[in-house]
């Protein structure tokens, strides 16, 4: 799928236009930005895309947009697109995470989301900007991320052929393949100008089996608070149900305990082959 040489975290510009039909995402993102960006401020937006973050910024009065991508194609459709829109913004093709950010930044959007903060370098280009950035504190949109994991019993089976393959998964949809042996419990959660950065996403968390079954996978699940103010707005990401190494059976009452560690912007399969999953305390032994 990858150009050969291209770093893993690249997105051609024909996933640009599945983001930009993804209406959670893209409703959300609209209402937050049009609540946080007030006539004057300056936006600085990192992982421009194709420039439709800039654009809304733009849209709401911003006086200086400045809208930073790394893929030159990618780059070049931004700026066609933000010209043809009469958009004043400066798209910088440049690599954000050695991006000089302007002395004073009111407002960063960052979109470089992956579930389950994999793939993508979210957390890496907003510390490297934190780093270089000596001006008043900005808003960081989003603001916040949450990440929670639930233990499921996934049906991997496909036209008669099974096989323990990740999956995405739509969180307003029903998913009768995804059976839930107990609820979520969320793992982590930080805000992007706060403090430290996570270095790594690390989940060492017990479950009570609600329901019994093949404990076989586990959903991730991530949603980031765009805004808190004046009133909030969440983006609830899709799911990724990542299948277990060793699949464990679990009864209504056990104690489950999950584990994994990765550092985000990790690829998936290193989370996969860091998952661990046992009972702790079988029900039916007591
Ligand atoms: C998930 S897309 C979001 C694009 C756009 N902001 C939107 O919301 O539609 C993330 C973008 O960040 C870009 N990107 C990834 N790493 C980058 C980096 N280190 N510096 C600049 N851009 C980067 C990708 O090429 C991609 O266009």
């Amino acid at each position: 799928m990858h150009h050969k040489g291209s770093p893993a975290d690249v997105i051609p510009l024909q996933y640009h236009a599945q983001m930009l039909l993804d209406d959670r995402r893209m409703g959300a993102f609209q209402a937050a930005i049009a609540r946080v960006v007030r006539p004057g401020m300056h936006v600085l937006e990192l992982g421009a895309g194709t420039g439709v973050l800039a654009h809304f910024a733009v849209v709401a009065g911003a006086s200086s947009v400045i809208a930073v991508e790394r893929e030159l194609s990618v780059y070049q459709a931004a700026s066609r697109a933000l010209d043809a829109h009469g958009d004043d913004v400066t798209v910088v093709h440049a690599d954000a995470r050695a991006f000089t950010p302007p002395p004073v930044v009111d407002v960063v959007v960052c979109e470089m989301l992956h579930v389950g903060l994999l793939r993508e370098r979210q957390v890496e280009v907003v510390g490297a900007f934190l780093s270089s950035y000596a001006g008043p504190p900005p808003v960081f949109l989003p603001c916040a991320t949450i990440q929670a994991v639930q233990p499921v019993s996934q049906d991997f089976t496909f036209y008669g052929y099974t096989v323990a393959a990740p999956l995405f998964q739509d969180p307003s949809a029903a998913q009768p393949r995804t059976v839930a042996l107990a609820p979520p419990s969320i793992f982590q959660s930080f805000f992007y100008g706060a403090g430290s950065l996570p270095s790594s996403c690390a989940a060492d968390v017990r479950f009570e089996v609600e329901r019994g079954g093949i404990l076989n996978a586990v959903r991730m699940i991530t949603k980031n608070l765009l805004t808190e103010e004046p009133t909030p707005v969440e983006w609830l990401m899709n799911y990724l149900v990542v299948p277990l190494p060793k699949p464990v059976e679990v009864d209504a009452g056990d104690t489950v305990r999950i584990s994994f560690a990765y550092r985000p912007g990790d690829e998936i399969p290193e989370l996969m082959s860091a998952l661990h999953a046992e009972v702790l305390s079988p029900a039916r032994a007591g």
